[in-house]
């Protein structure tokens, strides 16, 4: 199964703060979860606690070193790669799953981007302060597939453009 990586990132590279994310924006909230909807998505324990439940209607794994760790409602993963074949295993039994989707924060994306077949984009049309950040898109490793422009509507902070990429000589 394809892994995605998901990811909305300022222009000067920002991902996050204190916790949580720096930005509202609605309109990529409602994208992001179209497109997740019915697939394992992986995270790190952090952004887990940042969003305090389980998404809905898709299979949440928490990588942690804590074996103690656990929640209602989602499995647990010692490891990157161990989340992945959780994932791969789990999504034999769901109907409809197309892609294995890594949605953060920033030591889950630093060590899941040299496993990613497609990064999901969101650009945040602005500098934005904050304490963590996703790592630089190299161009010779990533091409673009397609992006859609988005100007701020009512409920967001900022206008964005959504690009998908993909690496470089797959075929996905
Ligand atoms: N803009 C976006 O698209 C986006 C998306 C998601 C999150 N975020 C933001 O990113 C920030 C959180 O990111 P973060 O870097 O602080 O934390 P994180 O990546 O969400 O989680 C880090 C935790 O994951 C576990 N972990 C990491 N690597 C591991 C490994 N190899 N093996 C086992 N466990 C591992 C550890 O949990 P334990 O400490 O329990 O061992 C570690 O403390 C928040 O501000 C959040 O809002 C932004």
């Amino acid at each position: 199964m394809p892994v995605a990586i998901h990811v909305a990132v300022a222009a000067n590279g920002v991902i996050g703060r204190e916790g949580g994310l720096p930005w509202k924006l609605s309109t990529d909230l409602r994208r992001f979860k179209a497109d997740t909807m019915g697939n394992p998505i992986v995270m790190g324990r952090k952004t887990y606690e940042g969003i305090g439940k389980p998404l809905p209607g898709r299979l949440n794994i928490v990588v942690t070193r804590d074996a103690r760790w656990s929640a209602q409602g989602v499995e647990t993963a010692g490891s990157l790669d161990d989340a992945i074949t959780l994932a791969n295993v789990r999504a034999r039994c769901m109907s409809g799953a197309s892609e294995i989707a890594i949605i953060g924060g920033g030591e889950i994306y630093e060590q899941a981007m040299e496993k990613a077949d497609r990064l999901h984009v969101t650009h945040v049309l602005a500098d934005i302060d904050g304490d963590t950040s996703f790592p630089a898109i190299d161009p010779a490793v990533w091409e673009e597939v397609r992006h859609s422009d988005h100007p701020a509507g009512e409920k967001d902070s900022h206008p964005t453009r959504h690009v998908v990429y993909r690496r470089r000589g797959s075929f996905g």
